[in-house]
C-alpha cells in the first residue's frame, strides 16, 4: 500500500517568520513523530513550503501511519509549536489530492465505482484518487472503509448469479401429500383469506386465523415454554441507528417500509389539508408530503435487532444467563415486490422470534434443544416432509455480506428448515419452502450492541430463530390439505375443527 498526499495546513496568521522553527519541526517529525508505530517506515514529508498563512505539504507513506494519519499528527504538534511561540492557530487542514495504491484479492470482472473517489484498476492493482477532502473525512476513517468497499465490491462480482450456499443436514422420510393444490389460492376461493387493501398483505378470516393461532400454540407449548423462553413485547418501529449496528441498511434498504412522522400535530397546521380532503374527498399528496418529516426509522424487518438493542451496553449477571426471550407481537414488513406469492411470501407476516443470549456452551445447548423440539413439531405434530440445511447466515445476507467461508465451521450460521410444497412440483426438482430458521451468530450482535457477561467470563454468544406462522401454515396445508378430518391426530389436538365462515349472498 502506498499513500501519497498533497495538502495544506491553513493558519490563523502569517507564519513566514516561523520558518526556521517549522523547518526544524519537519526534520524532527520525519525522524520521530511520523515514524512512531510505523512498521514500514511511517509517513514522510517529502516536500513542503510556506506561503504566508498556508503550509503546503507533500506526504508519502506505506500501510502504517498512513499519510493522512501523519497529517493529523502534524496538525496537532505544529499547532502546539506555533501557538506557544507565535500565537498562531491552525484553522483547518485540506487535502487537495490523495492517491492511494493498493492491491485487491481478485481482478474485477467489470468496472466498479465508489463514492468520493475515482478508481483506476490494472489487474489487482488499484489507484484510488481523492480530491478536496477535509479533516472530518479523515478523522471518521472513511478512507479505510473506501479501501474495504473496493475489495468487497470486486469479491461480490464473483458471486453474482452463483447459486446460494446450501448444504443438506438432514431430511425426513418421504410422505405422500393429501393433494397438490396451492393452499393460498384455495383459501382465497373459500374466503378464508382475502387480499389486503394494500400491496402484499392478507386479511385472514376466522378459519385461516384459527390455523395460524394453532401454529402459534404449538410453537409456544411444544417449543418455547418447555425450554424456559419468556415473552417480551417490543415496539414495531426500528430507528436507523439500530440497523446501522446490525448492518441491515447495507443489505436490505430496498426492502424496508420506512416510517415518516408528522412534522406537527397542531390542528391549525393541518387545516389546509383537512379542508381539501373535505371538498375533494381525496388526499392532496403533494401537500401531505410537506407536512411529514423525513424517515428516521422503518417497520420491523426481523424482531431480533430491537431485542438486542434492549440489552445494549448491559453487563448480564451470570445467574441470569442464558437469556431466553421471544416476541410474538411485532409484525414484520418487507417490500417483496416481484417475489410475492400467496401467504408464503408477503409484505407483512406474523412471526414468533425467540432470541437466546449466553455463554457459548449455553447457546450450543439451546440450539440442540430447539432442534430436537422443532423436529418433534414437524415430524410428530404436523407430519411434514421436510429437511434441514446450512444456508448463508441471515445476519450476513441481511447485512449484504457474502459468505465466503461455507457454514462458518458449523458452530455459527443459519439452519433453514424447508418443506416440500407439492403444488410447486415433484420433491426432487421443485423449490422447497423455507418454513423456519435457526441461527447462531457468535458474538456478532452482542458485540455490536455491547452486551457483556460478568468479568472474567468470555464474550457472550447469541442466536435467534424465526417462527413464521404463515410459512408453517402454508407448508402444512400444502401437504395435508384443508379438511380437518384428514389432518394428523396430534395436530387435531390443537385444532379439532374450524370456525364457521360468513356466507356472502
Ligand atoms: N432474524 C432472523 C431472520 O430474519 C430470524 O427471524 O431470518
Ligand atoms: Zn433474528
Amino acid at each position: 500500500m502506498e499513500f501519497d498526499l498533497t495538502g495544506r495546513i491553513i493558519l490563523s496568521g502569517d507564519a513566514s517568520n516561523a520558518i526556521k522553527d517549522i523547518q526544524k519541526f519537519i526534520a524532527n517529525a520525519n525522524e520521530e513523530l511520523l515514524k512512531k508505530g510505523g512498521i514500514d517506515g511511517g509517513s514522510k514529508i517529502e516536500k513542503w513550503r510556506i506561503d504566508g498563512d498556508k503550509i503546503f505539504l507533500h506526504i508519502k507513506s506505506g500501510r502504517k501511519v498512513r499519510a493522512h494519519e501523519g497529517l493529523l499528527r502534524i496538525k496537532k504538534a505544529m499547532g502546539k509549536l506555533l501557538g506557544e511561540k507565535y500565537h498562531i492557530g491552525i484553522r483547518e487542514i485540506k487535502i487537495d489530492d490523495y492517491l492511494i495504491n493498493f492491491e485487491i484479492d481478485r481482478e474485477p470482472i467489470k468496472k466498479i465505482e465508489i463514492p468520493f473517489a475515482s478508481l483506476s484498476i490494472d489487474g489487482k492493482k488499484v489507484t484510488m484518487h481523492l480530491a478536496n477532502i477535509d479533516e472530518e473525512f479523515l478523522m471518521k476513517n472513511y478512507v479505510d472503509r473506501m479501501i474495504n468497499l473496493v475489495n468487497k465490491k470486486v469479491n461480490a462480482q464473483y458471486y453474482e448469479g452463483k447459486e446460494e450456499f446450501w448444504e443438506l443436514i438432514w431430511r425426513s422420510e418421504k410422505k405422500e401429500p393429501i393433494w397438490k393444490k396451492d393452499p393460498s389460492e384455495e383459501m382465497a376461493k373459500l374466503g378464508w383469506i382475502k387480499h389486503g387493501p394494500t400491496k402484499g398483505k392478507w386479511f385472514y378470516r376466522s378459519p385461516a386465523t384459527a390455523i395460524m393461532r394453532a401454529m402459534e400454540e404449538i410453537a409456544l407449548n411444544e417449543v418455547l415454554k418447555p425450554l424456559g423462553f419468556e415473552e417480551i413485547i417490543e415496539p414495531v418501529h426500528v430507528p436507523f441507528e439500530l440497523w446501522l449496528k446490525t448492518g441491515h441498511l447495507e443489505g436490505i434498504p430496498g426492502e424496508v417500509y420506512y416510517v415518516s412522522e408528522p412534522l406537527t400535530r397542531d390542528v391549525e397546521k393541518w387545516e389546509d389539508l383537512i379542508d381539501l380532503v373535505k371538498i375533494k374527498k381525496e388526499v392532496p399528496i403533494n401537500l401531505l408530503e410537506k407536512k411529514l418529516s423525513r424517515p428516521k426509522a422503518g417497520m420491523c424487518y426481523a424482531q431480533c435487532p430491537i431485542i438486542y438493542w434492549s440489552f445494549m451496553g448491559k453487563t448480564i449477571a451470570d445467574k441470569s444467563l442464558p437469556i431466553l426471550v421471544f416476541d410474538k407481537t411485532a409484525i414484520s414488513n418487507r417490500y417483496e415486490s416481484g417475489g410475492r406469492h400467496g401467504i408464503e411470501r408477503t409484505d407483512e407476516f406474523h412471526r414468533i422470534e425467540p432470541v437466546y443470549i449466553g455463554k457459548k456452551e449455553q447457546i450450543m445447548e439451546i440450539k440442540e434443544k430447539l432442534l430436537e423440539r422443532y423436529k418433534r413439531v414437524f415430524e410428530e405434530i404436523m407430519e411434514l416432509e421436510w429437511r434441514m440445511a446450512w444456508v448463508t447466515p441471515f445476519y450476513m445476507q441481511q447485512a449484504g455480506e457474502i459468505e465466503e467461508e461455507k457454514g462458518e465451521g458449523k458452530e455459527k450460521g443459519t439452519i433453514d428448515f424447508e418443506a416440500w410444497l407439492p403444488y410447486r412440483g415433484d420433491r426432487e426438482n421443485s423449490k422447497w419452502l423455507e418454513l423456519h430458521n435457526l441461527s447462531i451468530m457468535g458474538n456478532r450482535y452482542t458485540k455490536a450492541f455491547n452486551i457483556k457477561g460478568q468479568k472474567r467470563e468470555k464474550e457472550l454468544w447469541s442466536g435467534c430463530s424465526g417462527i413464521g406462522l404463515e410459512r408453517w401454515t402454508a407448508a402444512f396445508l400444502a401437504q395435508k390439505g384443508m379438511d380437518p378430518s384428514r389432518w394428523p391426530d396430534e395436530f387435531k389436538k390443537y385444532l379439532p375443527k374450524l370456525p364457521k365462515i360468513t356466507k356472502f349472498m
